[in-house]
């Protein structure tokens, strides 16, 4: 079995001293625990020069929750890619449910975003998932497939290959009700066969796909031990260290 991912999203959370405590306690914890799962942290962005400088021994890698889709310049608020990238920021959150919804990114925005992170190093977490009006209606497929096809299949082959994509049903995020694994399998296969259309069974089978939306210590294993699910995007779970590790380790089980 490859390697999972575990990927923290702290979203707009913690003061800076808790945001140091919880970087110093999950240093100290992974140090002990070594998880074998890489372990992605994304904290605001005011916190993640302490984030890098508490890179040293890396224990885990560090991303963005979110990006610029322009360059440089003129956009007073915005933090582009390259700014990210030169401060040892590896990975990017883009498209998350909450930044679709309340920034009203479009499907053109994202695109623009994916291609800033890419050009400048960075990999994207491209998220994607349906509402619960949307999963009734039946057309929980249809928006993930609209989702996927609109944010990344412009890319190349060599530039899909760097992309992480996470199923994040929206009514599952914060809210306690996860997915159950079945349907979290359910789309990520379908969500490989679309790529496999696209490009080809490899590039499919290779693409990390991760599951988000109260992922929690209680039902990681359930989730992880699907096949085609190749890791968490963690929010409020990943705020608490002994939640977090315990994902984490059982991203790791063999
Ligand atoms: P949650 O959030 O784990 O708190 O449901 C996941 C996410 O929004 O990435």
């Amino acid at each position: 079995m490859r390697r999972k991912i575990v990927a923290g999203n702290w979203k707009m959370n913690l003061s800076f001293t808790d945001a140091e405590d919880l970087i110093n306690d999950l240093l100290d914890t992974l140090d002990e625990e070594k998880p074998t799962a890489e372990v992605i942290i994304c904290p605001p962005y005011p916190y993640l020069e302490l984030a890098t400088d508490y890179m040293e021994e890396n224990l885990f890698k560090i991303g963005a929750q979110n990006i610029s889709s322009f360059d440089a310049g003129a956009y007073t608020g915005e933090v582009s890619a390259s700014m990210l990238k030169s401060m040892d920021v590896t990975h990017c959150i883009i498209g998350h449910s909450e930044r679709r919804k309340y920034f009203n990114e479009d499907d053109k925005m994202l695109t623009a975003k994916v291609n800033q992170a890419l050009a400048h190093q960075l990999t994207p977490i491209f998220c994607v998932g349906e509402s619960l009006p949307e999963r009734e209606a039946g057309k929980d497929k249809e928006v993930v497939r609209r989702q996927v096809r609109h944010g990344l299949f412009h890319l190349d082959t060599v530039e899909f290959a760097r992309i992480i994509i996470a199923y994040e049903p929206v009514w599952a995020i914060g809210t306690g009700m996860t997915a159950t694994p079945e349907q979290a399998k359910d789309m990520h296969a379908y969500i490989r066969t679309l790529i496999a259309e696209r490009y080809d069974e490899k590039v499919a089978e290779e693409t990390m796909i991760l599951y988000g939306g109260s992922c929690n210590s209680e039902n990681a294993t359930d989730l992880f031990s699907q096949e085609g699910i190749d890791g968490g995007l963690i929010g409020g779970a990943s705020l608490k260290v002994d939640e977090f590790i315990s994902i984490c380790k059982q991203a790791s089980a063999k």
